[in-house]
């Protein structure tokens, strides 16, 4: 039986990199699946018409989650044409790598724009789908925070901050959503993405030290949205790690 035929899920930042492997397994579980971007149009279109080659359901959907009022009339317009909304993923995030010690380069344009986006923009999809799920039992919401936080590592220190804040508010959403809706959160570590724009060797060095022999992908995170969303159903307020081991057993020994 398909957990996820014809729940409506939103993934924020739905077409690139770990959100198009987020948006390709809630479709491929037969969910119609609402692909929404910012400015990456092309990559959100792509997505869709990926999904919808493979037999699935899919809208590209433009809002900035930092803009409330575009937030706020997705998931109205979203919940009038399909009557509910069952599954949000926070996916969306924004970071340029700073490196830690040179204070100085974390500038006020970075800090407001990773907080605004992972934090704020999280924060304003929460409240805006706050309603719908609520009135809508076994929904969900999942967040995408990252391991950053757990050792203050990261692309920038105010990217690790923001994380943190993500978790956080994890915990704050799941009590109050609860008992009709569950909130948890997804951790992943590295993931080749276009992400913060990492070099490659950054990748290869994780690589090579990850207890598992490789790195997380996309669709390894799509797996535990999915279990989150459909099979963990005693599970709130969590965060699930998906680091291919580096937070829990650390390098490869
Ligand atoms: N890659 C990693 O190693 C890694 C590790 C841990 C956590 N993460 C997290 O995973 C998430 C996805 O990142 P990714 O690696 O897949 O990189 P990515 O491809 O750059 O994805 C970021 C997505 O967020 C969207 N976005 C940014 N600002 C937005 C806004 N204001 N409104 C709507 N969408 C917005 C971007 O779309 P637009 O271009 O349309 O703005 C893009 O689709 C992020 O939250 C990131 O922090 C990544």
């Amino acid at each position: 039986m398909q957990k996820m035929k014809d729940k409506v899920v939103i993934v924020t930042g739905g077409g690139t990199g770990i959100g198009r492997g987020i948006s390709e397994r809630f479709a491929a579980e037969g969910a119609i699946v609402f692909v929404n971007y910012a400015r990456s149009k092309e990559a959100a279109e792509e997505t869709v018409q990926t999904i919808l080659e493979r037999g699935g359901r899919a809208f590209a959907y433009q809002a900035d989650v930092v803009e409330d009022s575009a937030v706020k009339a997705m998931f109205a317009d979203i919940a009038a044409r399909f009557g509910r909304i069952d599954v949000l993923v926070n996916n969306a995030g924004w970071s340029q790598r700073v490196p830690h010690h040179q204070l100085a380069d974390l500038t006020d344009e970075i800090w407001e724009r990773t907080i605004n986006t992972n934090l704020r923009g999280a924060f304003l999809c929460m409240r805006a789908v706050f309603p719908y799920l609520k009135k809508n039992p076994g929904s969900s919401i999942i967040n995408i925070a990252s391991i950053a936080p757990y050792t203050g590592q990261g692309s920038s220190i105010v990217y690790a901050a923001s994380k943190a804040g993500v978790i956080s508010m994890t915990k704050s959403f799941a009590r109050i959503l609860a008992p009709e809706a569950r909130v948890n959160c997804i951790a992943p570590g590295f993931v080749r993405t276009r992400f913060a724009g990492w070099p490659q060797e950054v990748f290869d060095e994780a690589e090579k030290n990850s207890p598992l022999g490789r790195l997380a992908e996309p669709a390894d995170i799509g797996a535990a949205a999915y279990f989150l969303a459909a099979e963990a159903l005693a599970t709130t307020g969590e965060t699930i790690n998906v680091d291919v081991g580096q937070t829990a057993i650390g390098r490869k020994v």
